[in-house]
């Protein structure tokens, strides 16, 4: 059997020995929203808009500027072409693990070893990002109380290494030392990640209804930015309205991508959603939707609010809202921010361990990692190892490193998606597709080529960090699961079964 065999459309398991189905339509979209909106429009926005320059005056990216809603708006159709991609695949291959489980159906073992490799960086390594992001936030907030943790405990030993702030590499002597080691860890962002596991440890249920919670508040909270902040925009700060012409747009969106990640996020909650042919499409592509026309009001509002340049900031609403004298809207958007990102923390946290699981019963990865509770009925082996190896990233990572790593891996898999659409339609155009992409060669051809063109926007150092990790997957595949692989032992399609 070759690299590229494919593993067999099963039907879904109704065994009663898979996971639940408790999932509905309006659980997926809330499920969308939760995992959408979080650290991409309340930090990266900031980026996006204003650029990124080094201190010694190296360029590392131009900002949008007032065009961020352009940013925005590619951003929303080139994820719109995805969706749709995603939204056949799911609802025609109803399992957990979501664009790795389509490759492994559409275009073979291989790619979707790579495609789950890749997901790796979205879920988990994303998380990484989106934990820091809320970190920053919350320590702002207790600060607002008189809080004040040391700096030691609130910085990554990698994320002062990569500060261009004389002030937090300072922290390299001041902090306390293991011989010749600094202790320096993000305290919070660690925490977060060990109680939001706890969380999905309790179950499906459960957290979705923690979600939804969150998902009211997140929305609330962005209606007030835009409520208050729209009656004090002035207009003069939409001039010039794209300082860096096309190219600043372009950037801007490859760093603002990871605004829209996580509308695929939900297809992993496949195994767990009642009549998912009809609901999974409705939630992936209502999700989105939303979530877009949210990110343009938002955008206008921002770049309306403050003079782009004033958004370069870790939290930029909340900084653009205070620096316009509205102290206390700012203070409840920080807050928001907190709440955002902790369901962004928890679909993610959801997702990997289901692709892990999706991995490991297909034998590419050991099956300690396909075991399911007993009583719960989910993947608690995966949920604690994500847990633990996202909470230790965040200690010491640095959120600007990750969040390219993040957008770069995400691209990746969203275009290997497209493609898979196409090949499977070439294969099997007779086979039962409960939602059909319309345009089929336009959508996925224009779809995986718009996703690689976003990824052109990104530094060169993601580039390189892309190429070691995809190294470094593949050596695993050939030393573990070209060897485990059930398909390739047994022909079977499924290890549990
Ligand atoms: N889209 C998610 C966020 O912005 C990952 O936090």
């Amino acid at each position: 059997m070759g690299l590229f065999d494919r593993k067999p459309i099963a039907a879904a398991d109704d065994s009663g020995h898979g996971m639940r189905r408790t999932l509905g339509a309006g659980d997926l979209v809330m499920l969308a929203i939760g995992a959408v909106i979080g650290a991409g429009i309340f930090s990266s926005l900031g980026t996006a808009a204003a650029g990124e320059t080094l201190a010694d005056g190296t360029i590392v990216r131009y900002g949008a500027g007032p065009a961020l809603v352009l940013s925005f708006i590619l951003l929303g159709a080139v994820c719109g072409l995805a969706a749709l991609c995603y939204a056949e695949l799911a609802a025609m291959i109803p399992q957990a693990g979501s664009a790795y489980a389509y490759s492994y159906a559409t275009l073979g073992e291989i790619v979707a070893w790579v495609v789950g490799w890749a997901l790796i960086l979205e879920y988990a390594v994303g998380n990484v990002a989106v934990a820091i992001g809320w970190a920053g936030y919350f320590n702002a907030l207790l600060s607002g109380f008189g809080i004040d943790l040391p700096g030691w405990l609130t910085h990554g030993y990698w994320n002062v290494k990569a500060s261009g702030d004389p002030a937090v590499r300072a922290l390299l002597d001041t902090a306390p030392h293991l011989g010749p080691i600094p202790i320096l860890v993000n305290l919070p962002a660690f925490g977060v990640v060990v109680a939001i596991t706890l969380l999905l440890l309790r179950g499906v249920k459960e957290s979705a209804r923690a979600n939804n919670i969150m998902v009211v508040i997140k929305l609330l909270v962005l209606t007030l930015f835009v409520v208050v902040g729209g009656m004090h925009i002035d207009p003069a700060n939409y001039k010039p309205f794209a300082p860096n012409g096309f190219r600043g747009i372009h950037q801007g969106a490859a760093i603002v991508f990871f605004a829209y990640i996580g509308f695929d996020a939900i297809s992993t909650a496949a195994e767990e959603t009642k009549n998912p042919q009809k609901n999974l499409p409705i939630g992936i592509l209502g999700g989105l939707a939303v979530c877009t026309l949210i990110y343009v009001i938002v955008g206008l509002v921002a770049t309306g609010l403050v003079p782009y340049e004033q958004l370069r900031s870790s939290d930029p609403l909340a900084k653009a809202l205070s620096i316009a004298g509205l102290d206390t809207a700012s203070w409840i958007v920080a807050a928001g921010a907190v709440v955002s990102m902790s369901a962004v923390l928890l679909v993610f946290q959801y997702g990997q361990p289901r692709i892990f699981y999706a991995m490991a019963r297909d034998g590419l990865l050991p099956p300690f990692a396909a075991k399911l509770h007993p009583k719960t009925r989910t993947p608690h082996v995966t949920t604690i190892i994500t847990g633990v190896a996202v909470a230790l990233g965040a200690l010491v990572a640095d959120d600007a490193a990750t969040y390219d790593l993040t957008n770069i891996g995400t691209l990746a898999a969203f275009a290997v998606v497209c493609i898979g659409v196409l090949v499977l339609r070439i294969r099997e155009p007779d086979r039962h597709r409960p939602f059909r992409v319309p345009f089929v060669w336009a959508v996925t051809l224009i779809g995986a080529g718009a996703c690689v063109f976003v990824m052109q926007g990104l530094p060169s150092s993601a580039w390189k960090a892309f190429g070691v990790w995809m190294l470094i997957g593949l050596t695993l595949y050939f030393a573990y699961g070209y060897r485990h692989s059930v398909l390739r032992r047994n022909g079977a399609p499924d290890a549990t079964k």
